[in-house]
């Protein structure tokens, strides 16, 4: 496995394969490990990046106890039989005098742009950075983080961009929690607490199923997780592509929830189809 830590290097790789690109911010677990799986395919050679970006976070964010584990994660690449990681230097993104970002409007705007104002500017900009420097023919994200997805899915349309987006499907615990690097932060007694999340998503699909009216159904899910001690940020039935609220039953909506919990800011998405697949896994 070739690991590369400046974009020199990186340029000065010979290449005769598309490549299949998966960004990260490392610590990686299991589900950014089923997106090296799935980016692993003959006639195609597999790239991961691995940085973690300072414009994606707010003043009073995590970003400087965001978990760095690199060796681990190095070690996780060789597991899967990754070809390259890519582990850029803050200088080879961001150069000394960098004046240029990415503001995608729109999607971008709703829930994750409203309560963490220019994180998607941040990550339409490393993200656009990225593709420049790897020139991938396919990138690879996770369905967990379905508003970056859209975000992304937005900007290669409007600038016209060759890589195709591939968005698999969210991984989870065996109880239903999905994977989060930011997971470790919460102790083992909230960790088990956690799965109120999932479980408040699965109960929100199944009555608007049953034919439950939205607003009541999402109000009282927000008031369940609350006088369960979660800081409800947002809970919605959307349109995936445009993250605008929906007030009717459609099998192609999601429901989305930002929450904190124990100082730990958690989100997570559902979508019929996911809800017929965690209901066979779970014990
Ligand atoms: O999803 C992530 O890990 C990050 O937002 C990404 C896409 C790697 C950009 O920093």
């Amino acid at each position: 496995m070739k690991v590369f830590t400046t974009a020199a290097e990186l340029r000065a790789w010979e290449v005769t394969e598309p490549i299949v690109f998966v960004p990260t911010m490392g610590a990686l677990h299991a589900g950014h490990a089923s997106l090296m799986k799935s980016a692993r395919r003959p006639g195609h050679l597999s790239v991961v990046s691995i940085f973690v970006n300072p414009t994606q976070f707010g003043p009073n964010e995590d970003f400087s106890k965001y978990p760095r584990t690199l060796d681990t994660d190095l070690e996780i690449c060789r597991e899967h039989g990754v070809d390259a990681v890519y582990v850029p230097e803050v200088v080879d993104i961001y150069p000394v005098g960098d004046a240029t970002s990415v503001i995608v409007h729109g999607v971008a705007e709703p829930y994750e742009g409203h309560f963490r104002p220019g994180h998607f500017n941040g990550v339409a900009t490393v993200v656009l950075k990225l593709f420049h420097l790897v020139n991938p023919a396919v990138a690879c994200f996770g369905q967990k983080d379905l508003q970056q997805c859209a975000v992304i899915q937005q900007m290669v349309r409007d600038l016209g961009m060759r890589v195709q987006i591939e968005v698999l499907p969210t991984m989870r615990e065996p109880d239903g929690l999905a994977l989060s690097s930011r997971n470790r932060y919460l102790s083992p007694s909230d960790r088990a607490d956690a799965i109120r999340l999932p479980q408040a998503l699965m109960k929100v699909l199944t009555e608007l199923q049953q034919g439950r009216e939205v607003e009541l159904t999402r109000t009282e899910a927000i008031q369940d997780l609350s006088s369960a001690g979660f800081d409800v940020q947002y809970l919605d039935w959307i349109d995936p592509v445009t993250f605008t609220p929906q007030t009717h039953f459609d099998p192609q909506y999601r429901v989305i929830l930002a929450a904190k919990f124990a100082g730990v800011r958690l989100i997570d998405n559902m979508g019929l189809q996911d809800l017929d697949l965690i209901n066979q896994k779970l014990p």
